[in-house]
């Protein structure tokens, strides 16, 4: 059952190289539908349509056509903004994907909360804001309180988020969460205004085939404080609580139903706060970014790329774990803004380092880490015993020296070092 054609929405990030490699090992072709200014790392392409994914009923024409004259039979993307394409991509053509319908409830925070809240789903309340008196209002309706959180509406990778502690920091908040809308968003308009959900970061990854979901694993984040919030590390699989565990399957169950989420993976952020109650912060209709699909591979033996291209399929596909390990990613940040002059003690691939990855080049300029995209680097650690990997992370983490000639010099720590990354992941 090989020689079957593949199509990707976007190609460019690890997560869809990961996935083009796995297709192309079960021997399908694969090809992708890339944006002009985002081309699509050629090796293991058979093709590609350029469109523009910026107006989404032309780029489900061009693709759903492309498909057609190329004999596409699964179409799936790691792209968090072209998981609704995707689906109405499939639903065009009769493949597996999720719900036309409900797709935009898995992008648009707003329809989110809304379908989230109707299933029952605790969520954040959130209030979707467009100008300065319905910010007034919503900063002083009790029910959002105060810390809060002023964000995009469909914003991914942190962009945009800030966590408000002042009436005074909220106009510059919302101006920071219009600015970071996408490409891919323009039409949307407002800002969000949320409660601050407090407690330990974790999320869910699952797929679902023909509606049945399985959870792979539960996954817990290591997440910097202040106003701006970005994931330093994230460790699988996480234990909780057998009550805390049902709870959160329960609520992950529920959000995936309610956004239409049929055929694929999901990635389910949720916060527990200390008396064990999960708020969910959002739902993705994709698999985890940030290296997760790795940390599934070496704890759990998943080959969750490979999985992913049998549910677009239609085919079965092994979600089992055939291993019971524990893995850990770690990212490494800049001390503040400045351009990188070095980098010492970058760990290299080796026995219990099966990945690392550095993508800053020396002499770029750097920024303190704002937004996921401003990260430097990252490394995965993994091993049977979970308590060793994460101290073995932590070890690595402290050898890395990251040196920044500093925009401001007062702004960076005094020696200059990376101090972040160094995340305090319980296992
Ligand atoms: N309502 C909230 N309560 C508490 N913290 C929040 C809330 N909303 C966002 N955050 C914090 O901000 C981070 C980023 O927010 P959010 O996940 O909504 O943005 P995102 O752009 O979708 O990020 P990503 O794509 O990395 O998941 C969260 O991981 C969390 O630390
Ligand atoms: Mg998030």
């Amino acid at each position: 059952m090989t020689g079957t054609t593949v199509l990707l929405l976007d190609a460019a990030g690890p997560e869809s190289a990961a996935l083009a490699r796995a297709a192309a090992a079960r021997g399908h072709q694969v090809h992708a539908a890339t944006a002009a200014e985002r081309p699509a790392p050629a090796p293991n392409l058979a093709g590609r349509v350029v469109t523009d994914f910026a107006r989404p009923d032309r780029a489900v024409e061009d693709i759903t056509a492309y498909a057609r004259r190329r004999g596409v039979e699964a179409v799936l993307t790691a792209n968090e903004y072209l998981t609704e394409t995707a689906a109405l991509v499939c639903a065009e053509l009769g493949l597996p994907g999720n719900d036309p319908h409900l797709a935009h409830a898995a992008r648009d925070k707003a329809a989110m909360a809304s379908v989230l809240t109707a299933a029952g789903v605790h969520v954040p309340c959130t209030r979707l804001v467009h100008d300065d008196a319905e910010l007034h209002d919503a900063l002083t309706d009790p029910v959002v309180g105060s810390p809060c959180v002023i964000k995009p509406i469909g914003g991914a990778g942190s962009a945009g988020v800030t966590v408000v502690t002042s009436p005074a920091q909220a106009a510059a908040a919302a101006d920071t969460a219009r600015e970071a809308r996408s490409r891919y968003d323009r039409g949307a308009t407002g800002v969000l205004v949320q409660a601050y959900a407090a407690g330990a970061e974790y999320s869910v990854e699952s797929v679902t085939q023909e509606g049945v979901t399985t959870h792979l694993a539960v996954t817990r984040k290591a997440v910097t404080g202040g106003v701006r919030r970005v994931e330093t590390g994230h460790s699988l699989p996480a234990r909780v609580p057998p009550a805390t565990e049902t709870a959160l399957h329960r609520q992950v169950g529920a959000a995936i139903r309610a956004v239409g989420i049929r055929h694929g993976a999901s990635h389910t952020e949720v916060v527990i706060a200390p008396d064990g109650r999960c708020t969910v912060l959002e739902i993705a209709a994709r698999l985890g970014a940030g290296h997760i699909g790795i940390l599934l591979q070496h704890a759990l033996g998943i080959d969750i790329f490979a999985a992913l291209v049998d549910v677009a399929l239609g085919r079965p596909a092994a979600l089992a774990p055939t291993a019971h390990g524990h893995a850990t990613v770690r990212f490494v940040t800049a001390p503040c803004a400045g351009r990188l002059t070095s980098v010492a003690g970058f760990p290299k691939p080796g026995p219990g380092v099966p990945f690392v990855r550095w993508r800053a080049a020396i002499g770029s300029p750097v920024k303190a880490a704002g937004v996921n995209a401003d990260r430097l680097g990252a490394f995965v650690v993994t091993g049977p015993d979970a308590a060793e990997v994460e101290q073995r992370a932590e070890l690595l983490a402290r050898q890395i020296h990251v040196r920044v000639d500093a925009a401001t010099p007062e702004l960076c720590e005094p020696d200059q070092l990376n101090s972040a990354s160094r995340p305090d992941i319980a296992p």
